[in-house]
């Protein structure tokens, strides 16, 4: 009987070659297609198209999957499960989804592929796996051929497909209008469109002409390359683009293989764009780390912003004759640290970050040398030993950092005598910088010899219960959840640009969240009081492209669990009054509520501090002036609030007065509506207790 059963089951999938699936919510629907043997799929967001048919497919070595296929079977599930990340923006996270498994099969090769769609509330995820078989064991990928075919010219939210880096200023243009060879210098940086002419970077945020918007990104990376979109204009399609390795693949694979997930997430409301960065976490593992009771949210200040403006450098001197020659500005002293120290612990920081404590900063820029660093010397002015008890008796922690300078095989190499180190010294968190062109020479930053080994620095910092936040690294896509002590990266434009460069314009932080901010936390220094470059060097024009009290917004609206005080300790104590925030801001949270956002234009997000009945809220806008009416019921509605606003000055103006600032204090409740009135280029920051 069962036998019976089962065979009239796998005739009737064979002939099936369509299949639909829909969101819990179903709002979205997906439809799977296998039409003249190739597989394909299309969306729908509340009935409108957004994803039009598109082929699917993996282009291997001697073999492409992507046409001759016969469904085998497919079987659709439905997942629902809440979790709590070990820090984030929300204590609780649900996990709801209605899955479908295509197994298809090539009639050829034999080879079997499958095809696994997740609907979502937000958006979808697909993946492509190839299960163990006698078919085929390694193989090496030269293309991904997955379609992203778009209802039109939408306007995008792009960078150029650089695959070493994306500390970019966005653009946003028509989709017809994406050229990187049009754009030559971006805000001073010069582009290397190694892609291509029409690659762009993903997360990829569009807007349609119906005010829909979409964004194309994926999730859980690892031994696989990063996703580049090539944009072809004529079809307004996108298909996704893998950075090469040396010998000309993108990935060197065995079964039982999966890919990343390739995500489509979308909404009518923006602001639901923003809290669906949860659906890429839950497309990724769960916690490897067992025990996860020694990762922590920072605070932390650090020998760093000095070096950036020049007051100090990273390197001891110059070097003649193997001799080290001092220039006398050094940052990275036992008697500076002191002062870092002194100073994280009058004002309850958790940690400091000491940049240029260790030998090579003399001649690390250029890639040259592949041994520049050893993570393990101290220049002679640096007593690592007599440092690290003194931020001990003073209750604060050492932040170690390992700039590589892209040398990854010197590091990887010089690892565990660097861990070594830190263990000896109690360092309990790393920042890493991967700056020039990697080592290995040929590859990419974003290709998959890179990815490996970000994840496994991860991974080895984990097993020595080390929390690690990355520069120039990938862009995270959700491997946080796996693992939770890779609190933080850069991978964008952060602040540091504006101390030297023409810098991030105010719309920056405005488009971030919904790009970069997409997978995962990021360390983007905010908390820069001292706005005008000319502070330090009459001469200099540059300057943050902010007001003063939007720096104190971006502490709520640009996450990340490890959080800089960027700025000078002398700064701060000239500005106390508004240094008060970042002292009371916490750095992990209860909730998060997206009150208004647009991308490139604004964002105003209220959290709560995780365990406390206290709320923070940033609000941020580009170089228009914007009021914004804001209710309050997210509240304990039983309760009564102490609102401190930290707000732009009546004549503040990113440019003009940007260190025009005012607090004042309000009592407010549940039912209180708040009117934001935020500067050219400015913001709001209130606490509320
Ligand atoms: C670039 C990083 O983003 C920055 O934070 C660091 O100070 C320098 N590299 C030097 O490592
Ligand atoms: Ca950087």
């Amino acid at each position: 009987m069962h036998k019976i059963i089962f065979i009239v089951f796998f005739m009737i999938s064979i002939f099936i070659n369509a299949q639909v699936l829909y969101s819990p919510n179903k709002d979205f629907k997906m439809e799977f297609s296998l039409e003249d043997g190739i597989p394909q799929y299309k969306l729908t967001y509340k009935g409108e198209p957004i994803i039009k048919k598109s082929q699917l497919g993996l282009e291997l070595k001697g073999k492409k999957l992507v046409e001759d296929f016969d469904v085998l079977g497919s079987s659709t599930s439905t997942f629902n499960e809440t979790w709590s990340p070990v820090l984030g923006e929300y204590s609780e996270i649900r996990n709801n989804y209605n899955e479908l498994l295509v197994e298809l099969q090539q009639q050829d090769s034999e080879i079997k592929l499958n095809l696994v769609f997740r609907l979502y509330d937000s958006g979808l995820g697909f993946r492509y796996e190839i299960p163990a078989q006698k078919e085929i064991h390694y193989f090496e990928l030269m293309n991904e051929n997955t379609e992203f075919n778009l209802t039109g010219n939408h306007k995008a939210f792009w960078i150029p497909g650089d695959y070493d880096s994306q500390e970019y200023v966005y653009n946003e243009t028509k989709l017809s209008e994406i050229d990187n060879d049009k754009l030559n210098l971006n805000n001073g940086v010069s582009v290397k469109s190694i892609g291509g002419r029409y690659v762009v970077q993903s997360p990829l945020m569009m807007k349609t002409e119906d005010s829909i918007y979409v964004t194309i990104f994926e999730a859980a990376v690892d031994n696989y390359p990063v996703m580049h979109l090539n944009l072809d204009k004529e079809k307004y399609s996108f298909q996704a683009n893998l950075a090469s390795n040396t010998v000309g693949s993108t990935a060197f694979l065995r079964t039982p293989f999966h890919s990343p997930w390739r995500t489509i997430i979308a909404s009518d409301d923006a602001r639901e764009i923003l809290s669906a960065n949860r659906m890429i976490l839950n497309l990724n593992e769960p916690s490897k780390i067992e025990d996860t009771s020694w990762i922590k949210p920072m605070k932390y200040v650090g020998v760093w912003w000095e070096m950036h403006v020049g007051k100090s450098t990273w390197e001891y001197g110059k070097e003649e004759n193997g001799i080290l020659i001092p220039n006398g500005k050094h940052g990275a002293t036992t008697e500076n640290t002191k002062r870092y120290i002194d100073f994280a612990s009058k004002y309850g920081f958790d940690g400091v970050l000491v940049e240029g404590w260790n030998v090579g900063w003399e001649d690390w820029f250029g890639n040259w040398k592949e041994d520049v660093f050893d993570f393990i010397t101290p220049y002679p002015d640096f007593d690592i030993k007599e440092v690290s008890e003194y931020a001990k008796s003073k209750n604060v922690e050492l932040i170690m950092h390992h700039e590589t300078s892209a040398s990854v095989s010197n590091y990887e190499r010089w690892l565990d005598r660097a861990m070594d180190l830190m263990n000896e010294y109690d360092y309990s968190a790393v920042k890493t910088g991967y700056v020039g062109k990697i080592i290995p020479r040929g590859e990419y930053h974003d290709g998959q010899t890179m990815v490996n080994h970000f994840n496994y620095v991860a991974k080895t910092m984990a097993d020595n219960k080390k929390m690690v936040n990355s520069h120039e690294s990938t862009r995270p896509t959700g491997m946080h959840r796996t693992y939770p002590n890779y609190v933080s990266a850069e991978a964008a434009r952060g602040n540091e640009f504006n101390a030297w460069s023409k810098g991030n314009p105010p719309s920056h932080e405005t488009i971030l969240p919904f790009t970069r901010l997409m997978g995962g936390p990021m360390d983007y220094t905010p908390g820069i009081f001292e706005i005008k470059m000319n502070h330090y060097n009459p001469n200099s024009d540059f300057q943050v492209h902010t007001t003063l009290a939007k720096q104190l917004a971006l502490y709520v609206t640009m996450y990340s669990p490890i959080q800089m005080a960027a700025d000078l300790p002398e700064n701060y104590e000239r500005y106390s009054d508004a240094f008060q925030f970042i002292v009371d801001v916490p750095a992990d949270w209860q909730d998060t509520k997206i009150l208004e956002a647009e991308p490139n234009d604004y964002v105003v997000i209220a959290r709560k501090k995780k365990g406390k009945d206290e709320w923070f809220l940033g609000a941020i806008t580009d170089e228009n002036a914007r009021n914004f009416k804001v209710k309050l019921d997210f509240l304990n509605k039983n309760k009564k609030y102490k609102a401190v606003i930290y707000e732009d000055g009546k004549d503040a103006h990113w440019k003009d007065n940007p260190k025009s600032y005012k607090i004042r204090e309000l009592t407010v409740d549940s039912k209180t509506v708040l009117k934001l009135n935020l500067a050219e280029g400015g913001g709001t920051a209130i606490h509320f207790k």
